[in-house]
């Protein structure tokens, strides 16, 4: 059989999904038999449903013999709802035009970075940081240079950093915020220093911000509310995280720049013609439809996110600050790890294997999170105070 490409040896993944896995192989064969079970504080999806009028949406569309293809970058409505919500927290009044629908905010960095990078091109991704980044850019034979994030700064990058990393090559800089792993959010300050930069280097910039509706103090601040970053920028968005939609798979890219709107649609137009029809009916019901069942889910995050801050940083070895959005906890256990000579990725196997509660390597995310594991809140209150009940025993014991 001849070869694979080689593009495929450098494409990555994302770990948490190879985890999962791994865990529910340990769960089965090694827990079970026993009557035990893992407690999962790892999961990066709303523990909670998609709303009832977005699910009777769905419904209605089926009914409807919506069934059919749409165009390539979406329902007119739908993409008139996204530009009048992305409007709110842009410089700029988005139109239809400059969106283009995806079955999921994935696809967007998919698509985006397919239309932008060359071999040899440099791209700057927050690190730690969510893995797709690294992953497409290593695939398309860019280069990944990454931009620590600091928990001294409360994972903001520093302008300086930034600076010294842009060379003749760099083509792109990825930001997230708030942020999948740390919780971070970037303060308008550096999102303004950031734009500065972009605009004098001349660079593109994907701005993620799938969890901009999971925030817990202030305004969400888009780099596209400072004025000249609306035509570089791919905003990457959609209704996973804050409408509990995972499985619907619906997203966005919105941008000022119309040759890159044509060019993803002319991707997507390649790729799966069009987002499935009554997906996008769903999503206009989210967008157009009551936001309580956003506001609600947050205000639960936001009792989970204090519980969870305060049984971490009773245990010995552990601590953290309070982050500021989405709804990850990024822990640092440096003095466990020193004490015992182990990695962050060592740490989690035995967590997971002998505490039972899985959690994530803070390195799933990138060299700069050696040091730190990821909890996600998602989970109950109940399974959040038995994890961590189980968690203070077992570091007692180490
Ligand atoms: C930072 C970040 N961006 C994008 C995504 C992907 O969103 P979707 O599930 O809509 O593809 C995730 C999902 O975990 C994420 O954490």
């Amino acid at each position: 059989m001849k070869s694979f490409s080689q593009r495929m040896q450098h494409l990555g993944t994302e770990n948490a999904f190879s985890v999962i896995a791994k865990a529910k192989k340990f769960e089965r064969e090694e827990l079970e038999p026993q009557g035990k079970k893992l407690v999962m504080l790892q999961i990066g999806e709303p523990a909670f449903d998609a709303p009832e009028h977005v699910k009777e949406a769905m419904i209605e569309a089926v009914r409807n013999n919506e069934t059919h293809y749409t165009p390539s970058p979406g329902i007119m409505p739908l993409r008139e709802a996204v530009a009048a919500e992305t409007s709110k927290f842009s410089c700029e009044k988005y139109e239809a035009e400059d969106v283009v629908i995806m079955p999921g905010a994935k696809p967007v960095m998919f698509h985006m970075l397919n239309a932008l990078i060359d071999a040899g091109d440099e791209v700057i991704i927050p690190n730690p940081g969510f893995p797709i980044y690294e992953s497409m850019v290593n695939y398309l034979g860019g280069k990944p240079v990454p931009l620590p994030l600091l928990e001294e700064r409360d994972f903001n990058f520093s302008l300086e950093d930034l600076a010294n990393l842009i060379t003749d090559k760099t083509k792109l800089i990825i930001i997230n915020s708030p942020q999948n792993p740390t919780g971070g959010v970037l303060t308008r300050e550096t999102l303004e220093g950031m734009a500065e930069l972009a605009k004098k280097h001349d660079l593109w910039v994907l701005s993620d911000e799938i969890y901009n509706k999971i925030i817990y103090e202030g305004e969400h601040v888009s780099i596209t509310s400072f004025e000249g970053m609306p035509e570089r920028t791919v905003i990457l968005n959609g209704a996973s995280k804050a409408y509990a939609m995972t499985g619907v798979r619906l997203g966005w890219a919105v941008t000022k720049n119309a040759k890159m709107a044509e060019y993803l649609e002319q991707l997507i137009i390649n790729d799966v013609s069009c987002t499935a029809t009554v997906v996008q009916h769903a999503g206009i019901a989210a967008l157009k439809g009551p936001q309580e069942p956003v506001e609600q889910m947050r205000e639960v995050y936001r009792a989970r996110r204090d519980l969870l801050v305060s049984l971490v940083n009773e245990i010995p070895g552990m601590s953290c600050r309070t982050p500021g959005g989405a709804f990850y906890l990024f822990v640092n256990v440096q003095p466990i790890l020193k004490k015992h000579g182990w990695t962050a990725s060592e740490f989690a196997d035995k967590v997971m294997r002998e505490a039972h509660v899985l959690i994530l390597p803070g390195t799933a995310f990138g060299a700069h999170g050696e040091g730190y594991i990821r909890f996600s809140y998602v989970a109950s209150e109940d399974n959040i105070r038995e994890g961590l009940r189980r968690l203070k025993e077992y570091v007692k014991t180490i």
